[in-house]
């Protein structure tokens, strides 16, 4: 029997989202079922816009970054009706089965939308962050490693030639999983992560014994969400009640105040939004699709309510309750690994 399959990409965006939209598309052609792209997140199902993917459309996406279906932080909880709209748009639309491509926030929606509402959803975990629970990685982290990494090993050789200790602030939200293997990646002097965090006191200290034993110059990776005494979240949530982390201004401030007790000359660098920019690496592209063609497969077995993750080298499945009911945040033995070469 034929089937209608929706795929919606949510939250912020990041490299490889558009491979699993080919995957989870092509595999689902090859069964003869259609395929309706949703526009926006889930904001495409609260106000109804949709397209309908083709071969044509889904060609040519394995290197393309960003995602062709858009996408927003829409929360229908957050929306009077919005979720009735969410059920109502998925019935005109003759849906059988959504696949919702997202992180913590699109699929904590999935999740409570099948709880509720049984509505045939399974979930892809994607984000940058890599901080869903019960999958090793997701899509989009490596490729965020790899642009930090590559940022740190610039930086190295212009700190080196100034004399200078120079701030990388990268992003990870409440969790510091790109701050700590970028800075492995990177051979950083330190790493604040707000998993661990290490008093500026202490920082300081690390920077001058490194100094002092003939090194003149450091690099400090530090994740937007490490918590630095005296600085206070500002502006607006989101409507999953997250503030933006990025303009809390980490970055400067810790530079300030390493310059300002060690005198050593300082610099920062803000990667932001370029850590998701751009053609997925070899490793997302391949981890993407081998997901999408899980969630493909999960809708053809009816099996809902249902993420596709990555345990060891195997794309296996589990509830979309488990991967979201916590953060996965970075363990100590993974701290330690970067602990080993501070200063
Ligand atoms: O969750 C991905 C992420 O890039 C976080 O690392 C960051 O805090 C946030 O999104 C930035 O969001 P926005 O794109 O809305 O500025």
């Amino acid at each position: 029997m034929s089937k209608r399959v929706g795929l919606l990409t949510g939250g912020g965006d990041c490299p490889g989202l558009n491979a699993v939209i080919r995957a989870a598309a092509r595999r689902s052609f090859d069964r003869g079922y259609e395929v309706i792209g949703v526009r926006e997140g889930w904001r495409g199902l609260v106000e109804g816009k949709h397209e309908v993917l083709g071969r044509r459309e889904i060609s040519g996406l394995l290197p393309r970054g960003g995602t062709i279906l858009g996408t927003s932080r829409t929360n229908p909880y957050k929306l009077d009706g919005g979720v009735d709209q969410v059920l109502g748009h998925f019935g005109d639309l003759g849906l059988d089965a959504l696949v919702a491509i997202g992180g913590e926030d699109t699929l904590g929606v999935a999740a409570r939308l099948y709880a509720e509402h049984e509505l045939p959803v399974v979930g892809v975990p994607k984000t940058i962050d890599n901080d869903l629970s019960a999958t090793d990685y997701t899509f989009g982290f490596d490729t965020a490693v790899f642009i930090c990494t590559e940022a740190i090993d610039r930086l190295h050789t212009t700190a080196e030639s100034h004399n200078r200790v120079m701030v990388v602030e990268v992003m990870g939200r409440h969790t510091g999983w790109i701050a700590v293997l970028s800075g492995i990646a990177g051979g950083a002097d330190v790493i604040l992560i707000p998993e661990q965090p290490m008093p500026i006191d202490d920082v300081c200290t690390t920077l001058r014994k490194r100094h002092g034993n003939g090194k003149d110059f450091s690099i400090v990776v530090v994740s937007e969400g490490y918590e630095l005494e005296g600085l206070e979240d500002a502006g607006e949530v989101d409507q999953f009640g997250h503030v933006r982390l990025g303009n809390r201004g980490v970055g400067d401030t810790l530079a300030q105040q390493i310059e300002d007790r060690t005198g050593f000359e300082t610099r920062v660098t803000v990667l932001g939004h370029v850590q998701r920019g751009g053609s997925p690496t070899p490793r997302d592209r391949v981890l993407a699709t081998r997901y999408g063609l899980k969630a493909a497969d999960l809708v053809h077995e009816g099996r809902f309510g249902r993420m596709a993750a990555l345990q060891g080298d195997t794309i296996v499945d589990v509830s979309l309750a488990e991967a979201t009911a916590e953060l996965k945040t970075v363990p100590p033995e993974w701290f330690e690994v970067a602990r080993a070469f501070f200063g």
